[in-house]
């Protein structure tokens, strides 16, 4: 079991590592202790560095769904699509694959949505930091910092078409899948157009 905050959790007051468990309960089946320790620790971090006092004021994406559609339950979607369809591609044609990392990538792979996005009056904007840096580029950069492996890296630089590179391992292609066909599901289920830009 996890611990509390510590010292590496620099986290918005009253923010917990259990509180980010609850949030996100598809972390509690990441096996391997160091990576759910550290992937937790990048959500407190990025939320502490962040405009936002809760996870769960962030929005999905603030122009291509309405503000009330949040970034918690998309990515809560994307893990759990992630899993499945891992599970069925094993079980059917024999491609293995990581639970632990893939679990982690979809958990993260919007993570630096919290810096892309800040609050507003209609519940989020792109803020200066998401006008010039690239998206996913800083939920990248936390998991270097953390020394994560390499696989995780690119799999959260990868997930989005703004990027010019595609994905190279199974885990990266299912996430980049996965959180487009959770994205079009949202699109769709709020009447809006296709989105220009990919996240
Ligand atoms: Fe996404």
């Amino acid at each position: 079991m996890v611990d509390t905050v510590g010292p590496t959790s620099p986290a918005q007051p009253g923010v917990t590592v259990e509180d980010v468990l609850t949030t996100f309960p598809e972390l509690r089946d990441i096996a391997d202790d160091d990576l759910r320790r550290s992937v937790v620790d990048i959500w407190l971090e990025v939320l502490a560095e962040s405009g936002w006092d809760s996870i769960a004021d962030v929005p999905k994406h603030p122009y291509e769904v309405p503000a009330s559609v949040k970034l918690v339950e998309h990515t809560r979607s994307t893990t759990q699509m992630a899993v499945a369809v891992a599970e069925v591609a094993e079980r059917v044609q024999g491609a293995p694959y990581d639970r632990d990392l893939l679990i982690a990538a979809a958990n993260l792979h919007d993570v630096s949505k919290l810096m892309e996005f800040e609050p507003s009056e209609e519940g989020g904007r792109a803020s200066r930091f998401g006008r010039l840096v690239q998206h996913g580029v800083y939920g990248a950069h936390k998991m270097w910092e953390k020394g994560l492996p390499l696989e995780l890296v690119h799999n959260v630089i990868v997930h989005t078409e703004t990027s010019r590179y595609a994905p190279q391992t199974w885990e990266a292609v299912v996430v980049h899948a996965v959180d487009a066909l959770d994205s079009r599901a949202l699109d769709l289920l709020h009447g809006g157009v296709p989105a220009v830009t990919k996240d």
